[in-house]
């Protein structure tokens, strides 16, 4: 079974096989050797400078990566403004919430790109108001509820305009994607281990600046991103980890890097994700967004009238492929395909074949 659902993903043999290493104890030097491979590899991914930037290893999903970002590193005295055009960004806000978090929240269309001049409209209003300023915007890098792929350029261009630091969920962009950190603004980049790193579910990290680590807050125990941060350069760890879930982890980084790296794979990604979108077209399946404002991890397609979503997932799962719904609302009027994992064009090709016997 291919899984063409947005993570977790289809692992290579070598990423599975690598669950089968000796037991280890997360007490032993064995270990901190584990996990110093992963924090280098996970900064080598993107060249990023250790001197600058460190990689925080968690136990969790995603959203664990996603919560320690948000809960720490904005100041107890600070003020966040969550960008929101789908699921994730809605959970960003939930998150603020259930911590008590200073925040406000500019909610867009799931079909839109973020509104600039909304966005700017508030952080001014809030100047203007004498309430307390806003230090920190955090955005959703690829919405993985429609595929699209916020730009983060005029985001950071306002940041930097305001002197405001950037937190992104880059759960499923990390390793595929092109993130731009040396623009000042960006703080931190939330992630996890089985997108498109290819490792399995389990492990998740923030990417942070050192500096923004110095003012971080302390509002969570398991997820204390600071604490984590410090027991990790010290080659400890505060809890039990997932340790099968580091040794796939970094073999799929060796994997990664030996493939080329991540610009090789943000090229795979985008060959498979055509392929799909010019099969499907030919079929009279269309995108839900443009390719230009999509990802290249996952795109979403029209229902074609006729033809539910039940009965597509049932035919493409007895073909050997797992999809996903649409989120919320959308589940009635489209489908998602991932291209993330170990997929080759072959495994495509199928895939169509079998959209082909469904018409
Ligand atoms: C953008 C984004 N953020 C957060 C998450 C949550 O990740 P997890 O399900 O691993 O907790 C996902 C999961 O698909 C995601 O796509």
């Amino acid at each position: 079974m291919l899984l063409l659902n947005p993570g977790p993903v289809t692992l290579s043999e070598r990423v599975r096989r690598s669950l089968l290493q000796p037991d280890l104890c997360p007490r032993e030097s064995e270990f901190f050797d584990l996990q110093d491979e992963a924090r280098a590899r996970l900064l080598a991914v993107y060249a990023l400078d250790p001197s600058e930037w460190t990689a925080v290893l968690m136990t969790g999903s995603g959203t664990a990566a996603v919560e320690s970002m948000v809960a720490s590193l904005v100041p107890e005295a600070g003020r966040l403004l969550v960008v929101e055009n789908g699921v994730y960004g809605e959970r960003i806000a939930q998150m603020c919430a259930q911590y008590r978090i200073t925040h406000d929240r500019v909610v867009g269309s799931w079909m839109a790109a973020p509104d600039i001049a909304a966005i700017t409209a508030r952080l001014d209003a809030a100047r203007a108001s004498g309430a307390a300023p806003f230090t920190h915007v955090a955005v959703v890098h690829h919405e993985t509820t429609t595929g699209r792929l916020n730009d983060l350029k005029p985001l950071t261009e306002l940041c930097r305009a305001r002197d405001l630091r950037l937190l992104v969920d880059g759960v499923s962009s990390f390793g595929a994607e092109t993130l731009d950190f040396a623009s000042g603004p960006l703080s931190a980049v939330a992630a996890t281990a089985n997108k498109c790193l290819h490792g399995v579910p389990g492990a998740s990290f923030v990417v942070v600046r050192r500096e923004a680590l110095a003012q971080a807050a302390s509002r969570t125990y398991y997820l204390d991103l600071g604490r984590l941060a410090r027991l990790q350069e010290q080659r400890n760890t505060p809890f039990t980890p997932a340790v099968h879930t580091y040794y796939a982890l970094v073999e799929a980084l060796r994997e990664l890097e030996e493939q080329g790296g991540r610009p090789a794979r943000y090229g795979h990604y985008a060959a498979l994700a055509e392929r799909v979108r010019t099969g499907l077209a030919a079929l009279g399946i269309e995108t839900v967004l443009p390719p230009v404002e999509s990802s290249v991890v996952l795109r979403s397609y029209r229902l074609p009238v006729g033809l539910t979503y039940h009965r597509l997932h049932h035919e493409l799962k007895a073909g050997g492929f797992v999809i996903y719904a649409g989120q919320g609302d959308l589940a009635k009027t489209l489908f998602r395909i991932s291209t993330m994992g170990n997929l080759t064009m072959a495994d495509i090709d199928r895939l169509l074949t079998c959209f082909a016997k469904l018409r």
